[in-house]
């Protein structure tokens, strides 16, 4: 008997519902018993038209969800923020992780601004990153670490400012934005190509 999804998620007990074989002993007449024996893709004839299993996602629970930001800065939301303001986000939020530098750590290192191929090991914001929408794709979803998901989309995009200016990348007077932020070309942006290759046969990295 094939598994149906729908079959599988109501036959308790049962292990093996690739084969049909269960863990448990089966009685002719239960439910389980009567549902084993329908031929794949049948119901049996008592099963409901419907099993009203869950909710329907509304538009507005879907959007909860789809935040991605993508390098061309489609999903960047509504909102902006200054350094200066990022300064302050920064100060709170940050520094106890990344330093008052963003060198300091104790975790990653944001800041850099030699050349990553000469300082394999300083990998940061400024020599590493490609996308100036990614940071704010990932430090909205991602940080800060133990409590992601509280900043403000005005926060996030100020802090996404400080740290662009930080590493030299965006002046002291810069605002970000839905249209400021993907015009920020990033040092790196041209030691990445895109990996657009489909199928072959070579080995898998
Ligand atoms: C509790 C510690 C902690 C706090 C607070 C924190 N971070 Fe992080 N951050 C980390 C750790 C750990 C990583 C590495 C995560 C990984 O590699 O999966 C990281 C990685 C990053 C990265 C990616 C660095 C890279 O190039 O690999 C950025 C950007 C970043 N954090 C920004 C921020 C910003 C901005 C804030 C404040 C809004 C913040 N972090 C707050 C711990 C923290």
């Amino acid at each position: 008997m094939r598994c149906r999804a729908l079959a599988c998620a109501v036959l308790v007990g049962v292990t093996a519902c690739g084969t049909g074989e269960s863990s448990v002993p089966l009685m002719s007449g239960t439910p389980d018993a009567m549902m084993l024996a329908g031929t794949a893709g049948d119901l049996p004839a008592n099963a409901p038209a419907r099993f009203d299993f869950g909710r329907r996602a509304s538009d507005d629970r879907i959007a909860l969800w789809d935040i991605d930001v993508r390098p061309d800065g489609a999903g960047l939301p509504p909102g902006r923020g200054s350094v200066a303001e990022g300064r302050a986000v920064y100060d709170v939020h940050c520094v106890a992780c990344h330093g008052p530098t963003g060198t300091e750590g104790p975790n990653d290192q944001l800041v850099n601004s030699e050349q990553w191929d000469l300082y394999p090991t300083g990998r940061a914001v400024g020599n590493y990153w490609p996308y100036a929408t990614t940071l704010y794709d990932y430090i909205r979803k991602a940080m800060p670490q133990l409590t992601p998901g509280i900043l403000s989309h005005d926060q996030v995009y100020a802090v996404v400012a400080y740290v662009l200016y930080m590493n030299e990348i965006v002046p002291e007077d810069a605002v970000m934005d839905a249209q400021t932020l993907p015009a920020v070309v990033m040092p790196a942006r041209d030691k990445f190509v895109v990996d657009d290759r489909i199928g072959g046969s070579g080995p898998v990295r």
